[in-house]
């Protein structure tokens, strides 16, 4: 029994991701991380229920003050991924998306119908102005569902920050209200 969450298709759907859950995420970080963690840095840190209880007490805190969120995308019953507003700053109508998913959930659109949504919902209920989605050029499977988004790529970051060793670009792809139109 699920309490709130958005079918994406017959099996798969959209749900928050809370504090209580940390033990299924830390799990499924766990069974994933050699997927996650060329491109996302809390693949990193989430290392067991502690750290995974941390990490979305973090959304949590920031999502009671009407700020980021983060959402599990489940499939048959089990976590097979999920997306985040990283940024979602109300003032300034701005706010940034995130995804991920497991290898055998890849290749069925899921994360760009999961995206879909929380842009939706972002642009049509919350009146947000901008989406943001930041990438790593190399990337080329999170920059196929940019575009399937209808994101435009506005420019790169040259060598903005170091993540595994080395200093990486960021590519800055981003929809605006008026594009979605
Ligand atoms: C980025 C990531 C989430 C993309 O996953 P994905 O499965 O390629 O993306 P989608 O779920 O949107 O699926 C798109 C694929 O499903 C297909 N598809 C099937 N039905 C579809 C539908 N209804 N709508 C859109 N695409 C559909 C598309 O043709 C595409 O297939 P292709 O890869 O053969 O071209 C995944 O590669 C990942 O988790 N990577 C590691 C973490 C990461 O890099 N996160 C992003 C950091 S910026």
């Amino acid at each position: 029994m699920t309490l709130f969450g958005h079918n994406l298709t017959d099996s798969a759907q959209l749900r928050p991701l809370e504090p209580w859950q940390a033990e299924e995420f830390a799990q499924y970080v766990d069974r994933v991380r050699p997927h996650l963690a060329p491109w996302l840095p809390w693949a990193h840190f989430v290392k067991d229920t502690e750290s995974a209880r941390q990490f979305l007490q973090r959304y949590a805190d920031t999502q009671s003050q009407d700020g980021g969120r983060i959402f599990g995308i489940w499939v048959d019953g089990t976590m097979e991924g999920g997306a985040l507003f990283r940024i979602f700053d109300v003032p300034a109508g701005v706010c940034e998306m995130g995804v991920w998913l497991s290898p055998d959930a890849q290749g069925k659109g899921l994360v760009t119908l999961a995206a879909r949504h929380l842009a939706d919902w972002a642009l049509k209920v919350r009146g947000m102005h901008r989406i943001e989605w930041r990438v790593t050029p190399s990337n080329t499977r999170s920059i196929a569902v940019a575009k399937r988004l209808g994101m435009r790529h506005e420019g790169t970051l040259r060598e903005v920050f170091a993540f595994n060793g080395v200093r990486q670009d960021l590519e800055i792809w981003a929809l605006l209200a008026g594009d979605a139109a």
